[in-house]
């Protein structure tokens, strides 16, 4: 059962979209709308707009839009029943008792407190007689315990069943445990054992202070070193981050992003809360987008080894596209951070400091990485140095940065600054240019919808679909008009079955005498909604005119009068009385 329709439409009367929309991006006004840097993609210019009218928003830049409720779910990472919730406690409502019993939100529920059990009983675990072996290594790695319980670490123990067994005393059923993916399924199909054993246990926490997963390392040289929770009803690797729950409250604009577990906890216990790692993998876009609402500058403190000296090439640009100013720390040594202050004892901490304080930004980092390609001794290696150093600095979009770094490298290496100067605007004609190809191209694709993966049909059947696609986006805007529309065309004509499955339910809902989308985000999928919000956003107020509509309904009929043999063997027996029924009535 759902959410009672006079619950939600006053649930969405007292959630202003702007409000909530506020407390996370900073809003402007711009005419009628308010707009904001999007905080779903990285971007320097705003294209996140808020329609106040509607109660909607949408992104023009990564084409995700919707309802108040449906940018809650994606903010907060929550189901639709966990959005609406959490908006009916904002607004101090009452959710109607027993009118949610979704079985994916139930799913995630369970989930959530299988996590929260499983978290507790790892530490218990760790400070019991099973857990020696932990909790050793553990201080053999110098946390205190004070960490460990900070971090809620944990240890699986060497026993199959130990968690599984614990969990389903206290209630929890086997196919929960898997969903959990904290227990597998036996290979012969009977019964399931503990994802974890003989590890010590990371537990990953949200920002709300929900356990999503974990990660497990093993305490000798075998492999895998690091396991770690597969993606989950409550978790997706590549949109979390760890002790993001912990940095974000750090009092600081300065995340430092690490690579791993055990580094982000050291660096903490050398008093810097503001450290986060990605989840073994490469860093994302949505990880980066989600730093940004959390600080202006991240500090990449990678391995010094091959692979994090790699890792932290590709971070570079990912973390600068989602506006954030970027520095790279620089270990010696090829140590990893948690390394590096293990060896300075107890002068561990302030070490760190003096690193932290003395690291560059990314270009110097990037220069001084090119550096070491080229012998500066000879005058070959100094072309080359200088035509790869213009590369580097014509990405650099200020120009006031820009000339800082000629006039540097032209110092250093002795060489006329007009001359180098030259050859930086040659690079930047041609990066400029290549944009301008390359955007040039993006639009032409766009426009065509050929990449377009929810609304597929639309590229296939154009001409149909525009005309299907903005009947309905009137419709919505003018309910009033269901009557006369409805009386000359049905939804068996629409050739586009996306449009049609709208349009259906949109039609459904305003002959109930409902609001069209007041629940549009439990019944479709987030992108099918954005993919609605971007029809609508895009539609200018000339087609929301009479002469427009019937433009519309000709069209739709006469497509659907052109129907061939083939398209006709899909149809459903009413799709073809009702076509038979056009063909009749065009001869007439
Ligand atoms: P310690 O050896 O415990 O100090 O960890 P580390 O952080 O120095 O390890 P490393 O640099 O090898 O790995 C960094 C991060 O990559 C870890 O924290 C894990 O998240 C991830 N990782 C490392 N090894 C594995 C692995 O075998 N499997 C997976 N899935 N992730 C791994
Ligand atoms: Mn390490």
């Amino acid at each position: 059962m759902a959410f009672p329709e006079s619950f939600l439409q006053d649930l969405k009367m007292r959630s202003d979209i702007t409000d909530i929309v506020s407390s996370y991006v900073s809003l402007k006004r711009r005419g009628r709308n308010m707009v904001g840097l999007c905080p779903f993609h990285g971007e320097k210019t705003p294209s996140f707009n808020v329609y106040t009218e509607n109660g909607s928003f949408y992104c023009f830049g990564c084409g995700v839009g919707g309802d108040v409720i449906s940018f809650v779910m994606k903010i907060e990472n929550l189901d639709y029943t966990e959005a609406v919730k959490f908006l009916a406690q904002r607004a101090g409502l009452e959710v109607p008792q027993d009118s949610y019993d979704n079985s994916m939100s139930m799913l995630r529920k369970r989930v959530f407190e299988a996590n929260r059990e499983a978290a507790r009983f790892y530490f218990d675990t760790l400070y019991s007689p099973n857990g020696r072996r932990g909790l050793d290594y553990f201080h053999s790695r110098m946390l205190s315990d004070r960490t460990i319980r900070r971090f809620g670490l944990g240890y699986a123990d060497e026993n199959w069943t130990s968690l599984c067994s614990y969990l389903r005393s206290k209630g929890f059923k086997d196919h929960e445990l898997i969903a959990a993916n904290l227990a597998v399924k036996r290979r012969n199909g009977s019964g399931v054992y503990d994802r974890f054993t003989d590890r010590v246990m990371f537990p990953i926490i949200d920002l709300r202070g929900n356990v999503i997963a974990f990660g497990g390392r093993i305490m000798t040289d075998q492999k895998p070193k690091y396991l770690n929770t597969s993606d989950t009803p409550v978790f997706k690797k590549s949109s979390n981050l760890f002790s993001l729950n912990n940095a974000k409250n750090s009092g600081t604009s300065v995340l430092l992003l690490c690579e791993g577990y055990m580094d982000v906890i050291a660096v903490n216990q050398a008093g810097f809360t503001n450290a986060v790692a990605t989840l073994g993998t490469a860093l994302t876009n949505e990880q980066a987008v989600l730093m940004k609402r959390y600080a202006d500058e991240v500090i990449i403190c990678y391995d010094a080894d091959e692979a994090g000296q790699k890792a932290t090439a590709r971070a570079i640009p990912i973390l600068r596209n989602a506006g954030l100013l970027v520095k790279v720390l620089s270990i010696p040594s090829g140590k990893d951070p948690d390394e590096f202050i293990k060896s300075k004892g107890s002068d561990g901490p302030a070490a760190f400091k003096a690193l932290i304080e003395k690291c560059g930004n990314d270009v110097e980092y990037r220069l001084q990485k090119l550096k070491q390609n080229y012998n500066l001794d000879i005058t070959d290696g100094r072309i080359l140095y200088l035509e790869n150093a213009a590369k580097v600095i014509a990405t650099i979009s200020s120009p006031i940065e820009r000339d800082v770094y000629t006039s540097k490298i032209c110092s250093e290496i002795g060489v006329d600054k007009n001359a180098f100067k030259q050859q930086i605007a040659n690079r930047l004609r041609r990066s400029s240019r290549e944009a301008d190809k390359k955007h040039i191209r993006q639009i032409q694709t766009d426009l065509s919808g050929k990449n377009d993966k929810i609304n597929i049909e639309h590229y296939k059947k154009p001409r149909s679909s525009s005309a299907e696609e903005a009947l309905l986006v009137y419709l919505i805007n003018n309910p009033d008009s269901y009557r006369d529309i409805s009386s000359q065309i049905n939804s068996g004509e629409f050739q586009n079955s996306l449009i049609k499955r709208y349009y259906e339910y949109v039609a459904d809902r305003i002959e109930n005498g409902l609001e069209p989308l007041t629940n549009i985000s439990a019944d479709f999928s987030s992108d099918e909604v954005s993919k609605l919000y971007q029809l609508m956003s895009q539609s200018i107020p000339a087609a929301s005119t009479p002469e427009a509509l019937r433009e519309y309904i000709n069209v739709i009929n006469e497509e659907c009068s052109k129907l061939n043999s083939n398209d006709l063997s899909s149809l459903s027996d009413a799709e073809l009385r009702v076509y038979l029924d056009k063909i009749r009535k065009s001869k007439q």
